[in-house]
């Protein structure tokens, strides 16, 4: 109430007591070009003139008469400059110290001050310092906010002078099509007299709106006057994410390149991070994140994000780095004690995950597929579980593998070739055993009272090969044929005693010989027996000496045509090489001759190892 009082207040004692020269009168008024503008206008003098005529006259630009400034109008006479003849007219009532005026057409050569000067007879004539300026507009002021900030309601305003009675304008807004949310009024505004057409656009802008002109249109109905009104917005907004590398898989060494774009206003922070560690960061539009020499290491989520005063957004990708298996790691105790539980753990990694084995003697004992660990549990390992392990891993990338030994500690273990033989003059006993480690070994020959063990050297001979020992007594026949032979192993982990059987050595012969030997002996019979023909025409030879097969358990389709060639040869001729072996033998043998032809390839000397496989020979018996 006091604010709008206290003006009205003001003036009705200005007119009321009026000891004054005043003029009241906008100090600035706008108009368009083409349209027209009343300057409200009120003057007063003092209360002790009283005048017969009041008079008035509008000058331009300049207060003093004297100067000679162009009249806009000059109501006594109804006058006016040139330019505004036609163009002006009185609006108030002069007698009711009512100076308003009108100009019509206005052009911008028209925008300037305008004074009032009163003249009320005589000496009674004044000018009035105070004027109204008068703005001459081409187009109406578009008013923004001084930020605009995308999504947050935003008013544009524009401002249109409404000072013309003639004419009242309309207000449009223009090129306002994708503006979301968009709706707009209007209202009149007094300020000193002066009257603003105000029409505001409410809308919520978006980052597309960023950079886009749009305005305001004015016009007068019934004319073709038109003007308008541009601003061209800059809108804030928090980044975008346009582009990032979508999930994508490299292999190692190769160079890798992720890119950000990042769309905002104004430019962002942009921000590389793999797994929460910011990699790299700058002030731009995009971003690019160079990896010189992709490992395995590179393998993982890589997030991009931006951030700006109005927000942050973020977009991740993956990155796949696809590597060859590395070096299994294996984890396994190296030494076992038989019975024990023995876990082989292999650990590896790759990408995909490989498949891992764990090998052993070209043999697959177990084998995952896509993992990066394989576990083999053995519950109870024996001495076949000794030896060189592998574990490999393979993908398509490659291949690798490790091998580690494992070494089980067992007790002695007897092998089938223990057994004593009994030859002309001696008796040898061989007792093999597996063992980890080292066994000792003891012959027992109760019925002897003997105990003989490698400690004797000249009874007992060792050999060893890897985990087996073979050791050989050697007993002369003179002293008899012991009844029981007892061999006993004995490590830290066992002690054990078997029996060595006796096996004859003359049924064993052709068992010896075997397939082969039978092949060979009948090649060098059929060799000899053809030397034989050749010689026997020139030399006759006693009937008596013949070849006869000992046993026919060896005997197979080859020996029947081998006896008969015999058959021929027997009455006729012997080579002088076999005379003289039968010479030989036949003092010392009666019932039974040898003709012992050594095949053996190694000049093997040692007396036992006539019972081993090793030596290879043919017996032939003559009798
Ligand atoms: C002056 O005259 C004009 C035109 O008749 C009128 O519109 C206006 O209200 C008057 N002003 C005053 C202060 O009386
Ligand atoms: C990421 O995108 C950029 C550009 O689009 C391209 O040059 C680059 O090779 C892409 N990187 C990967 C790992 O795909
Ligand atoms: C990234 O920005 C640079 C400079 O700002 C520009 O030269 C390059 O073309 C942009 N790359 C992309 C993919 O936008
Ligand atoms: C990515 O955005 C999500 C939600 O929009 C946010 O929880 C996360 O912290 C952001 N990550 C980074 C690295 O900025
Ligand atoms: C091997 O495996 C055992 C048990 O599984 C574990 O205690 C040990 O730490 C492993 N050693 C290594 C080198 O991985
Ligand atoms: C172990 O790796 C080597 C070298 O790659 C390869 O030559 C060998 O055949 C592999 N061994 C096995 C048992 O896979
Ligand atoms: C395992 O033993 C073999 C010989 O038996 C040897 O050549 C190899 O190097 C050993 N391996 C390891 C891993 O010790
Ligand atoms: C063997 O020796 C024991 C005592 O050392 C003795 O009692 C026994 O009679 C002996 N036996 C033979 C056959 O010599």
């Amino acid at each position: 109430m006091a604010w709008t009082a206290l003006p009205l207040l003001w003036i009705l004692l200005q007119g009321a007591w009026s000891k004054h020269w005043a003029a009241w009168m906008p100090q600035s008024i706008s108009a368009f070009t083409e349209t027209c503008v009343a300057i409200p206008c009120r003057f007063d003098f003092p209360s002790e003139i009283q005048p017969s005529a009041v008079h008035g006259i509008w000058y331009f630009n300049s207060p003093y008469p004297k100067n000679f400034p162009p009249v806009v109008l000059k109501s006594k006479t109804n006058t006016a400059h040139d330019i505004y003849m036609g163009r002006t007219k009185m609006l108030g009532d002069l007698k009711e110290k009512n100076c308003s005026i009108q100009i019509d057409r206005l052009s911008l050569d028209l925008q300037g001050k305008y004074y009032f000067r009163t003249d009320l007879g005589g000496y009674n004539q004044y000018t009035f310092s105070e004027h109204a300026n008068l703005h001459i507009l081409d187009e109406p002021y578009v008013l923004s906010p001084t930020m605009i900030v995308s999504a947050s309601e935003t008013e544009l305003t524009c401002l249109v002078p409404d000072n013309c009675p003639d004419m009242k304008p309309s207000v449009t807004w223009i090129e306002i099509e994708g503006l979301e949310h968009h709706s707009a009024y209007a209202r009149l505004e007094e300020s000193d007299s002066a009257w603003t057409h105000i029409s505001t656009l409410k809308f919520l802008p978006s980052h597309k709106n960023n950079g886009q002109r749009l305005g305001c249109k004015v016009t007068y109905p019934d004319t073709e006057l038109e003007y308008r009104g541009y601003i061209t917005m800059d809108v804030k907004y928090a980044p975008r994410i346009l582009d990032i590398n979508s999930s994508s898989e490299t292999t190692e060494g190769t160079q890798v390149a992720l890119v950000c774009v990042v769309d905002s206003n104004p430019l962002s922070r942009i921000m590389w991070f793999k797994e929460d560690v910011l990699l790299k960061e700058d002030y731009s539009r995009n971003l690019t994140l160079e990896l010189e020499h992709v490992t395995f290491s590179h393998d993982g989520v890589y997030i991009c994000a931006a951030e700006n005063e109005h927000g942050r957004a973020n977009k991740s990708m993956g990155l796949a780095v696809m590597y060859a298996p590395w070096k299994p790691l294996v984890n396994a105790s190296g030494i076992a004690v038989e019975g024990e539980s023995v876990t082989i753990m292999c650990n590896t990694q790759g990408n995909p995950e490989p498949t891992i084995s764990i090998i052993k003697d070209k043999h697959v004992l177990s084998s995952v597929i896509f993992e990066n660990e394989l576990v083999l549990e053995i519950p109870a390992v024996s001495h076949e579980h000794d030896g060189e392990y592998w574990c490999t891993a393979e993908n398509p990338y490659g291949q690798s593998n490790s091998s580690f030994n494992l070494t089980v500690v067992f007790s002695p273990l007897f092998l089938p070739e223990s057994k004593c033989t009994v030859s002309k003059d001696t008796v040898q006993c061989m007792c093999t055993v597996k063992s980890n480690p080292d066994p000792v070994i003891v012959f027992e020959l109760p019925d002897r009272n003997l105990t003989v063990s490698e400690l004797e050297p000249e009874l007992v001979h060792s050999q060893r090969s890897g985990y087996m020992v073979s050791s050989i007594l050697t007993l002369h026949k003179d002293a008899g044929v012991p009844q029981l032979v007892l061999c006993s192993a004995s490590n830290l982990y066992g002690h054990k005693v078997q029996e060595l059987l006796f096996q004859d050595s003359g049924k064993l012969v052709w068992a010896k010989i075997g397939p082969v030997g039978a092949v060979v002996v009948f090649v060098i019979l059929v060799a000899v027996g053809g030397y034989l023909i050749k010689t026997r025409e020139k030399k006759n030879l006693p009937e008596s000496s013949s070849f006869v097969q000992t046993d026919a358990s060896g005997s197979h389709a080859g020996h029947s045509s081998v006896k008969k060639n015999l058959g021929k040869l027997e009455n006729q001729f012997l080579s002088i090489s076999e005379r003289l072996i039968l010479k030989k033998q036949q003092p010392s043998s009666v019932d039974s001759d040898y003709a012992n032809i050594d095949f053996t390839k190694k000049n093997v000397k040692d007396s036992y190892t006539s019972t081993e496989e090793l030596t290879e020979y043919a017996e032939i018996r003559v009798k």
